[in-house]
């Protein structure tokens, strides 16, 4: 049976700890050209610069290719239904990797496609970011259990992956988002349904200050999402009091990294002095995708024996 990963939690714990293991390996130079003539489709609806050029190299290292089909291309939906879409892709190529407005476009590409559909971000998710940000975490850290990870902003796709995939590989998650922007009350039980399993915690603040102190990682994202321009104005003011800058970074742990999944507005969600300081690892996080996604694609297109 085909597999999809339209959210991390898709994969169980044992896939991500796999999946971290692997893409260590492969970071390392090793399993190379496990895809040997396979085709991807990489079907985006918004603007990228990461997860494209990382997806696109990543199956071309694994030996396969990849086409890139722009929203003015496909009209996804407008030109013609989305399923029709999934329908005929699935006779060409053996996996999508879409980037959607709305999360239920993933799943009716997913319940349509006979290949493996892969979100490359929605309005709901970013599994792929999350994966990496893990992986990134366990190579500064060592770890990841007994890590506290402050995710400081909007209660968005990224914010929601990482309460998810924190829950359920054990890590200590906070998020200090202002009213209005908090995450949703649904994720937060999910989450704190497999950190009770794994033995962690999850919670959410209006404080930025509680949520960093002695955090081991801090996390932000835009305060305004692919999608959401209009409302960026708006957004400025109520985040004002969410930047991630040198005096609310002092109150997490002296070895704090922080981290940013980029694009990044400096002077709006971070000080550009903070990107650019000693604790930021947000380029090792962009870099990380390209390993990650490559133990990703392997562990969905490969059938287990
Ligand atoms: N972090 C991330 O997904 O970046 P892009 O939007 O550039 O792909
Ligand atoms: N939350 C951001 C992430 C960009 C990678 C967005 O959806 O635009």
């Amino acid at each position: 049976m085909k597999k999809d990963l339209l959210s991390v939690v898709d994969l169980g714990r044992g896939d991500v700890e796999q999946l971290i293991e692997q893409a260590l390996v492969m970071k390392q130079g090793g399993m190379r050209c496990l895809l040997p003539w396979r085709s991807v489709a990489l079907l985006f609806e918004k603007p990228s610069l990461r997860t494209r050029v990382s997806f696109d190299l990543a199956v071309t290292q694994l030996g396969g290719h990849c086409l890139y089909l722009s929203p003015q291309e496909v009209g996804l939906g407008q030109r013609e239904p989305v399923a029709d879409v999934a329908r005929v892709l699935s006779r060409y190529v053996d996996c999508i990797v879409a980037r959607v407005f709305s999360h239920d476009t993933l799943v009716s590409l997913a319940g349509s496609a006979s290949v493996s559909v892969i979100n490359a971000l929605s309005d709901l998710e970013h599994p792929c970011q999350a994966l990496a940000d893990f992986l990134t975490i366990r190579e500064h850290k060592g770890r990841l259990q007994s890590m506290r990870l402050a995710y400081v902003g909007d209660g968005n796709n990224v914010a929601r992956s990482l309460a998810l995939l924190s829950g359920m590989m054990g890590v200590d998650f906070v998020i200090a988002a202002p009213a209005g922007f908090a995450l949703d009350d649904g994720t937060l039980r999910r989450a704190r349904e497999m950190a009770a399993v794994a033995g962690s915690s999850v919670t959410a603040t209006s404080d930025p200050v509680e949520a960093v102190r002695n955090a081991d990682v801090v996390y932000t994202d835009t305060w305004t999402s692919m999608g959401q321009e209009k409302e960026a104005p708006m957004r400025r003011e109520a985040f004002a009091a969410y930047q991630v800058n040198s005096s609310l970074l002092a109150h997490a742990r002296s070895d704090v990294i922080f981290m940013h999944c980029l694009p990044a507005h400096h002077g709006e969600e971070v000080t550009t002095e903070v990107l650019n300081g000693a604790s930021s690892v947000v380029f090792d996080q962009a870099e990380n995708r390209l390993h990650v996604q490559k133990a990703a694609l392997a562990q969905i297109l490969i059938p287990a024996d």
